[in-house]
């Protein structure tokens, strides 16, 4: 397989709370096309429970891929036989979703005589921008989703570099405990994000973790305690606390953020001068409004440009595991049916390589 060719692409991601399978085709130009997208998300499986439970998780998977996998190929107007290849998410996520994926993965794979893509979770969302964007190496990316929060180098697809990461809750976590504190229920990002519409942002001043150092790592788990304390301190909460709070937690993080982005940009351009600075943002919290605000206005100071993809790509979907699958493909990467499913997979991690068949 060379990079001239055109390939069709299935894509199955199982690593979390959805279930998903799309078909991407990636022509000889190297440009890609969705042509299916399905995901299932399993948040009424979860919503009781006020986060994923990973055995409910991965039994939802085991009942619904062959369905969704099904849904892909219809509605792409496809059969199996004229896929080129199969993607799966082999890491990182819950273990048991995973290897939901990748085993079925692996049994369409040996039963169609296809190579296998196992495709590593991040870098699915490091390159989605490529296929939505047509985005150019090199690139920064911000990755904020329920799981993660970090700062990642895009040399090129296998070649990165991590410029930091939270040492303890993710900015997704962050919201989602937040909006437990105040009774919203759970997915908590989108529900902190409603009511801080109509709270004062300035009225508590919460405090901003590591920010003063020049590190580029996140620390949330502070903020978070200090948003707890505030909130017990004026029990019980009338919606305008409630709605306050919200707002005063969410303006300190998007200040963290700007902040951290600023010193990410000002990273990238002392190691590429002359280059054009682009940000990609991925990750279910690219959703957020004020941050999405914040990450405007540090790019506009730094002249660089703001990729956000549609958020539908940004959080957990099969699109984004079929074209890391067909960019890998393209440079003629495929992994043995012995590649094993992986909790934990840094995107810096030697098997990144395009070049080193994962087994
Ligand atoms: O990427 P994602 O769909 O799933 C993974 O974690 O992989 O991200 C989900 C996270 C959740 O923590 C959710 O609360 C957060 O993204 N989120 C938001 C918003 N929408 C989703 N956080 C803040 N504001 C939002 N509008
Ligand atoms: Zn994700």
């Amino acid at each position: 397989m060379t990079g001239q060719a055109q390939a069709t692409i299935l894509g199955i991601e199982t690593s979390c709370d959805e279930t998903a399978a799309s078909i991407v085709v990636r022509d000889q130009s190297g440009r890609g096309v969705i042509r299916s997208n399905v995901v299932r998300s399993q948040l009424d499986e979860h919503a009781a429970f006020g986060g994923v439970v990973p055995e409910l998780a991965a039994r939802a998977h085991v009942e619904w891929l062959d369905h969704i996998i099904a849904q892909a190929l219809d509605e792409a107007g496809m059969e199996l036989s004229e896929v080129d290849a199969i993607a799966a998410t082999a890491g990182p996520g819950l273990i048991g979703g995973v290897l939901v994926g990748l085993t079925t993965a692996k049994a369409l794979a040996a039963s169609l005589d296809k190579p296998l893509l196992a495709v590593n979770h991040l870098e699915g969302h490091a390159l989605t921008a490529r296929l939505t964007n047509g985005v150019e190496f090199p690139y920064l990316m911000l990755l904020v989703s329920g799981g993660h929060s970090q700062f990642v180098l895009v040399r090129g697809v296998g070649d990165y570099e991590r410029w930091g990461g939270t040492i303890d809750d993710a900015l997704g976590e962050a919201f989602d405990k937040v909006a437990k504190l105040l009774s919203l229920g759970h997915p908590g990002g989108p529900a902190v994000e409603a009511i801080a519409e109509r709270g004062d942002p300035k009225r508590f001043k919460f405090p901003r973790p590591l920010l003063r150092e020049a590190r580029l790592d996140f620390s949330f788990s502070g903020l978070k305690t200090a948003v707890r304390l505030q909130a017990e301190a004026l029990a019980p909460l009338s919606d305008q606390d409630a709605a306050d709070i919200a707002a005063s937690f969410q303006d300190t993080v998007a200040v963290v953020i700007e902040t951290r982005a600023g010193q990410a940009l000002e990273k990238f351009a002392e190691l590429f001068p002359g280059q054009e600075k682009r940000l990609v943002v991925a990750g279910g919290v690219a959703a957020n409004q004020r941050i999405a605000a914040a990450l405007d206005v540090v790019c506009t100071k730094h002249d660089a440009q703001l990729i956000v993809p549609p958020i539908a790509l940004c959080t957990d979907n099969g699109a984004m595991i079929a074209w890391a699958g067909a960019e890998r493909f393209a440079l003629g990467t495929e992994n043995k049916l012995t590649v094993a499913a992986r909790p934990r997979w840094p995107l810096d991690d030697p098997d990144m390589n395009v070049n080193t068949n994962v087994s």
